[in-house]
Formats: structure tokens, sequence, C-alpha cells
């Protein structure tokens, strides 16, 4: 079901004890904040080996959720150094980050592999956050819509109705990640019209006004509200801004 929703991505950073730190101001300072009916479900997205640990700092039955930020696409056996859903699921997560740019640059994953991925996600219970998102080349080349269709189609199309229910999307422009150049409100509305247009040809309307849609790329507590206000935004995907309990807050509370 569409919700609002912010969603931190730590990446590769902190280490435990400045994880369970960062993650107890956050949740002290949003439970100091009045809960209106906009008021965000937070998913917090630290590295595998911190999940159990910020699982429990997390208030249970609230607006916070554990997830994180990749899974393999089998469910168990011989993958030494790999995690699977199920594994996820039993220590608490209910999302995954799959498809993100990062993953499919340096780790060569491509739309094939994901789409298994999203599927191993989906039947351990766990709900994907799957990341599209053009490079400037592309956008330059005016091949945006072109390519994000195609990540759609290719990683995500293969599911049932019941399955994409569970699907949350981000759009992450490569090109502002991490760079502190934010797509502008009405490029980020343009790309989330487009993706939610797709899905609902490749599945109907009302599922496609049912997807929560974020985006991501150098959001911050300063331009979170303009982008959150957008229509077809509903709300952030958030990298660097995550690592900083003030500004995190602040994200949290860009909805009005
Ligand atoms: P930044 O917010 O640091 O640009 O990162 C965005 C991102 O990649 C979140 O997944």
């Amino acid at each position: 079901m569409r919700q609002n929703l912010v969603a931190g991505n730590w990446k590769m950073n902190l280490d435990y004890q400045a994880g369970l730190a960062l993650v107890s101001e956050i949740t002290n300072m949003v439970a100091d904040e009045a809960t209106g009916p906009q008021a965000p479900q937070v998913v917090i997205c630290p590295p595998f080996p911190f999940l159990a640990g910020v699982g429990k700092l997390l208030p249970a039955g609230g607006r916070f959720h554990l997830g994180a930020q990749n899974c393999h696409q089998q469910e168990s056996g011989p993958y030494t150094g790999e995690v699977s859903a199920r594994m996820l699921q039993s220590v608490g997560c209910e999302y995954v980050i799959l498809g993100h740019s990062e993953r499919r640059q340096y780790f060569r994953e491509d739309d094939a592999l994901l789409s298994q991925k999203v599927k191993a996600a989906l039947a351990a219970g766990l709900q994907p956050i799957f990341c599209v998102g053009e490079s400037l080349d592309t956008r330059e080349a005016d091949e945006t819509f072109d390519f994000i269709g195609g990540q759609l189609e290719n990683g995500l199309f293969h599911l049932s109705n019941e399955e994409f229910d569970r699907v949350v999307i981000a759009y992450e422009p490569i090109w502002a990640i991490g760079t502190g150049r934010t797509a502008t409100s009405q490029q980020a509305q343009d790309v989330h019209a487009f993706i939610r247009e797709r899905l609902a040809r490749a599945y109907d309307a009302q599922a496609a006004l049912n997807t929560t849609i974020l985006y991501g790329g150098s959001a911050n507590a300063q331009n979170a509200r303009e982008l959150f206000a957008q229509p077809d935004v509903d709300g952030g995907l958030i990298g660097g801004a995550s690592l900083k309990s003030r500004d995190f807050t602040e994200i949290i509370k860009s909805f009005s």
C-alpha cells in the first residue's frame, strides 16, 4: 500500500558503536515529534553486521523498520560470504534495497540477476526497495525514460500482481548520488510520473496508484520538503544525510 516513507541507506559507513549511537539519536529525536497523518514510515538500512543490534533499538510496532542493503538470490547453500533474504528476515528485516546503482556498477548486478533477487526477497517475506536511475550520459542523450522503462520491465515485470503489491521503487539518478547535485523537484516528478504510468500499463491503474515511489540522490534537510511535495514523490532513499541524526530527522519531518 502506498505510504510516505523515508529510508536511510548507510552504505559502507560507520562502525557498530557509531551505528548504535546514530540510531538511538534518531529514534529519540523522532519520538519527540508529533505524528500526523503525513508522518512517514522510516526504514533504517545499516550494513549486515549491525542489523540485529540496530533492530533491537527500533521501537517495536511503530513507524521504524529495519532494512538491508542487498541479499543473495539463493535461499541457502555454498555461497561463501553471501547473505540470504531468509537470514535477513530472521534478524528482523522487513525491507531490502535491491538494484542500487552502486551494486549494478561495482558488482556487475544486471537486470536478470536482480529479477531473481527480487523474487527471493519476496519469497522470504521482505519488501524490496528496487532502485532505478540513469547516468548523466543517458540523460544528456535524452534516453532517460527508455532506460528506466527497461530497468522496470527486466527487473520487476515478471512479478504477479500480488507480488508486485509489496515492491517499493526508488528513483535514483546516478548523477545525483553523492554529488550534491540533486534532481530538481520537477525532474524527479517527471520520472516518478513516468514510472507510475509504466506500472499502470504493466499491471493496472490501481497497482500504479498504490505503489510507493521514493526519490534518492543528494536529498537533504534543505531540499526534501520540495521534493516530497511533488504529487508522485512519496518520500526518499537517503544516503549521506542519513548518517547525521539531525539532518535525517529533519528529512523525516519534511512532509506537510
Ligand atoms: P546520497 O543521498 O548520499 O546522494 O545517496 C543516495 C543514495 O544512493 C541512497 O541510496
